[in-house]
């Protein structure tokens, strides 16, 4: 019933506008992991889907194609967007971060601490990729599970027991296209979309390696037997364990890739969804920036029908290639059924907000109409933690390429100072990696030995996306609020993570020794500094890439909450968001994954509820 008096609305628009607006069942705005895969499922199942991506399609390019180059896509101006972020509200702090990246008069970069006169500060960049497949055109594809308790607490906060960590596994069994395990392995999918591979472990055979000898260090200072350590090594690191989230131990690194070591991601499943010849009724538009919902007039509770959207290229200003003043041509596209609004943690509460959702006087301080006021819209964000240990040896110890990445050395740990569950992901190899500016990483050359750490449940928070103004092509102010709450017990758990990977250094080997630190102790003392120092370098220059909860689920009475157990906007009909500001807290190491999942969940949800209402 209600759906005929949403038509005979959509047809007033129509009238109204004088122009024929264009109409599908469910209208999907980003590409991302969240919304890519969730607009081929809806289409799947026989309903019209428009997929709106602000972006164009670098699927066939190289650069993205190949998982290998991902660092080269994640610089690339073809689909980069860069927000400058800020990590707290400490000016002196935010300055002593040696990344800062400044504009020259020439249009090129100065990264560094000592800036000549002319150049104007830009700050920390936080990149993501504006294209066709989202972030997971330009990501490393690493893929791990959130803690049990990254899922259970949806089940507490919402009632809803299909949240369960063990009901969730049934999301990746679905949508996986598993490389690496046993065929029927319970824990895994084998005709999904997504094709997922482990590590090639072979080095480790090499016991005179340094990388080796480093490898089975680690594996004992974690509390297993060194001769275990090439077995250990090749663990599944996405399988099914009791107690898995108490385990310190090696596995083996999985990303999403074929054998071949090409991409796999969102933008493969749509295109496989355009060119099937049972020809589903996918429309993908490119170049396509949403500007805001829009909703029907009249109705008591505010409900969407369509979007508004400005076509073009590179209109929004974290483009680098944007043009001062472009603007593109703007239209109406209207949904029969819902709009879901999948941009990823900084632009989907942008896009909320613009529409009129989100904190009354953000709203009223940029002249947007209130739609419905939800405080909790761009705040609540949370990242992993990130940092490494870094050093150049005498020698070098192993040999690094990227694709299937030989010569790593993955584990998951617990630190004596997290009070339960393991809290420190890293992988170890010959390479660098210290975090994000125009052109990263550095080369340190073939000597270089890195420990890169992401810190698992991070307990701050606090961080905010807020709009600068109620212009569509603005870029908001991000500030991540790292350590704000509980950051001595994060930054311990940092400290404590590098000063046992830095032992594991010790057994390189006479050839190698002794590393000289580059960060955080530098020299070559291996670790010859206080906790106090490493914890201030840490706390100064962390870096993160894998933001989420600025549109967090929650429960009823949560002031806080922005959608409700379905991904359903709350006090809103017909508007979901589906994409990685959904999560109340960080999912675990890596969020892609646990956004490929919710992503799938979300299409059983709204398909289940379409087929009600029919
Ligand atoms: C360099 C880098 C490396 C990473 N490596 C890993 C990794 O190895 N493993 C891992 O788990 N995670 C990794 N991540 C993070 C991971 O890729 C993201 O968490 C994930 O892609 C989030 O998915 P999403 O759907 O929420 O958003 P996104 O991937 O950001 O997708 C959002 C999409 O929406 C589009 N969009 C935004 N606003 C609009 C608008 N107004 N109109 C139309 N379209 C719009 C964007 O163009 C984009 O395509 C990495 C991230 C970066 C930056
Ligand atoms: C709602 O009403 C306003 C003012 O009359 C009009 O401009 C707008 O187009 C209407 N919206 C829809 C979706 O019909
Ligand atoms: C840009 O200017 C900087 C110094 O201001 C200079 O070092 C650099 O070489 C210049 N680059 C180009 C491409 O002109
Ligand atoms: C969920 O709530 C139960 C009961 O209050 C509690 O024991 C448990 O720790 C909570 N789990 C999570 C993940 O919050
Ligand atoms: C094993 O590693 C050592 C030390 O780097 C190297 O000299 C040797 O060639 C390697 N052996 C094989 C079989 O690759
Ligand atoms: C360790 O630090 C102390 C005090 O700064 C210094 O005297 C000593 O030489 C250092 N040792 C090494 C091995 O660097």
């Amino acid at each position: 019933m209600y759906q005929k008096a949403l038509l005979i609305l959509a047809t007033i628009a129509l009238c109204a506008g004088a122009q024929k607006v264009a109409e599908y069942d469910y209208v999907v705005v980003g590409s991302g992991p969240g919304g890519g895969p969730l607009a081929c499922d809806l289409a799947r199942a026989g309903y019209s889907t428009l997929l709106l991506e602000a972006g164009d399609d670098q699927g066939d390019n190289p650069t993205y194609a190949n998982l290998g180059n991902f660092e080269k896509a994640g610089s690339d101006v073809l689909s980069r967007w860069d927000f400058w972020v800020k990590h707290s509200d400490d000016q002196e702090r935010e300055h002593r971060f040696h990344k800062t990246t400044w504009q020259l008069p020439n249009g090129t970069y100065y990264i560094g601490l000592d800036p000549p006169k002319e150049a104007k500060r830009l700050g920390k960049q936080y990149p993501r990729s504006a294209t066709l497949g989202g972030c997971a055109m330009h990501n490393a594809g690493v893929c791990s599970l959130p803690q049990d308790e990254d899922w259970n607490i949806i089940v507490n906060k919402t009632g809803d027991a299909s949240w369960t960590a063990q009901n969730m596994r049934k999301y990746l069994a679905k949508i996986e296209k598993n490389l690496y395990a046993p065929t029927g392995s319970a824990a895994h999918g084998f005709d999904g979309w997504l094709s997922t591979t482990d590590s090639d472990l072979s080095w480790t055979k090499n016991e005179s390696l340094p990388a080796t000898k480093i490898m089975k260090e680690l594996a004992k200072l974690l509390g297993h037997k060194e001769s275990d350590a090439t077995t250990l090594a090749k663990t599944d690191i996405l399988g099914d364990y009791p107690n898995r989230d108490q385990i310190s131990s090696l596995y083996s690194m999985v990303q999403h890739q074929d054998r071949a070591g090409k991409r796999s991601s969102p933008n493969n499943y749509i295109k496989a969804t355009l060119s099937d010849p049972k020809k589903y009724p996918l429309t993908v538009q490119l170049n396509s920036l949403v500007t805001r919902v829009l909703f029907a007039n009249g109705t008591k509770l505010p409900t969407a029908i369509g979007v508004e959207v400005m076509t073009g290229q590179s209109l929004y200003k974290a483009d680098p290639r944007h043009k001062v003043g472009t603007k593109g041509q703007t239209s109406r596209i209207m949904a029969k059924r819902e709009v879901i609004v999948s941009g990823g943690t900084f632009n989907t509460p942008q896009i909320l907000k613009l529409s009129g959702i989100g904190p009354a006087e953000e709203l009223k301080k940029f002249g947007i109409a209130i739609v419905k006021e939800l405080p909790g819209v761009g705040e609540n964000m949370a990242d992993n933690y990130e940092g490494s240990i870094i050093g150049i040896g005498q020698t070098p110890a192993g040999t690094f390429t990227p694709v299937g990445a030989p010569g790593l050395t993955t584990a998951i740990f617990k630190t004596s100072s997290s009070p339960k569950n393991r809290n420190i992901y890293t992988w170890c190899g010959p390479f660098s990696f210290e975090g994000f500016w125009p052109g990263f990483p550095e080369n340190h050359g073939p000597n270089q030995y890195e420990c890169a750490m992401v810190h698992i449940g991070p307990k701050s928070q606090a961080g905010y996306v807020h709009l600068t103004s109620a212009d569509p092509q603005d870029v908001p102010d991000i500030n991540l609020n790292f350590f704000k709450n509980n950051g001595d017990q994060d930054l311990q758990e940092i400290v404590e993570g590098a000063n046992l990977l830095r032992k594991s250094w010790q057994a390189a080997g006479s050839t190698v020794l002794p590393f000289n630190e580059l960060h955080p102790c530098p020299g070559t003392g291996a670790g010859n500094c206080t906790d106090a120092a490493q914890r201030e370098y840490i706390r100064d220059q962390t870096y993160s890439h894998h933001a989420t909860s600025t549109c967090a689920i929650g429960g009823e009475n949560d002031r806080m909450a922005v959608l409700d157990n379905k991904f359903r906007v709350r006090g809103v009909r017909n508007l979901r968001v589906v994409d990685a500001s959904a999560f109340p807290v960080v999912p675990g190491a890596f969020p892609v994954l646990p956004t490929y999942m919710i992503s799938a969940k979300a299409a059983e949800d709204i398909l289940a509820e379409a087929k009600n209402q029919s």
